[in-house]
C-alpha cells in the first residue's frame, strides 16, 4: 500500500482546522499510520522545500512554515499521493474547487493550509526526513476489508 507525507501548515492550526482537515482524510478512507504536531526548525524547513530553493518565494514560504506548530502526518492508501492531493485541492486556493480543502478554506497561495508529497520519490524522501521508522504504526483498520475488494 502506498505512503505519502501530509501536514498542515501553520496557518491550519491557527485557524483551527486541524480537526475538519484530518476529518477529511479518515472519511476518504486514508489511514493515519503517524502523526505529531511540532514547529519545524529552519534547516528541517529548508530540506523540505529544497526543490524550491531558487525560487522568490522560498524564504517566505520557509518563514512562513517555520512561524508556528504544524501537525505532520504519514497517511496510507490505495493511491494516496494522488488522492491526498485532489483532497488538498489547486495550489492557489482561489482555483481550487470547492469540496477541497484549499477551495473550502483558503484564499491566499502563501496560506493554502496542507501540503501533500507530490511524487513517490518525494514520499519516500519527506517520510524519512520527518518521521523516524519507528513513529510509524502498523496496523489494520477495522474497515478495511470494506473499502478494498
Ligand atoms: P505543497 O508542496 O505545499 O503540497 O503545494 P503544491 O505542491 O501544490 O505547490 P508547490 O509548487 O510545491 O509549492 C509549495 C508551496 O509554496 C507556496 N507557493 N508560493 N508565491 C508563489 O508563487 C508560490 N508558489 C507556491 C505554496 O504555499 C505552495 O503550497
Ligand atoms: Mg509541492
Amino acid at each position: 500500500m502506498e505512503m505519502t507525507f501530509f501536514m498542515i501548515k501553520p496557518d491550519g492550526v491557527q485557524r483551527g482546522l486541524v480537526g475538519r482537515i484530518i476529518r477529511r482524510v479518515e472519511d476518504k478512507g486514508l489511514k493515519i499510520v503517524a502523526m505529531k504536531m511540532r514547529r519545524l526548525d529552519q534547516a528541517t524547513a529548508e530540506e523540505h522545500y529544497a526543490e524550491h530553493r531558487e525560487k522568490p518565494f522560498f524564504k517566505d514560504l520557509v518563514d512562513f512554515i517555520i512561524s508556528g506548530p504544524s501537525v505532520s502526518m504519514v497517511v496510507e492508501g490505495k493511491d494516496v499521493i494522488s488522492e491526498i492531493r485532489r483532497i488538498n485541492g489547486a495550489t492557489n486556493p482561489t482555483e481550487a474547487l470547492p469540496g477541497t480543502i484549499r477551495g473550502d478554506f483558503g484564499l491566499d497561495t502563501g496560506r493554502n493550509m496542507v501540503h501533500g508529497s507530490d511524487s513517490p520519490a518525494s514520499a519516500e524522501r519527506e517520510i524519512a526526513l520527518h518521521f523516524d521508522a519507528v513513529e510509524r504504526i502498523d496496523y489494520s483498520r477495522i474497515d478495511e476489508a470494506w473499502l478494498y475488494e
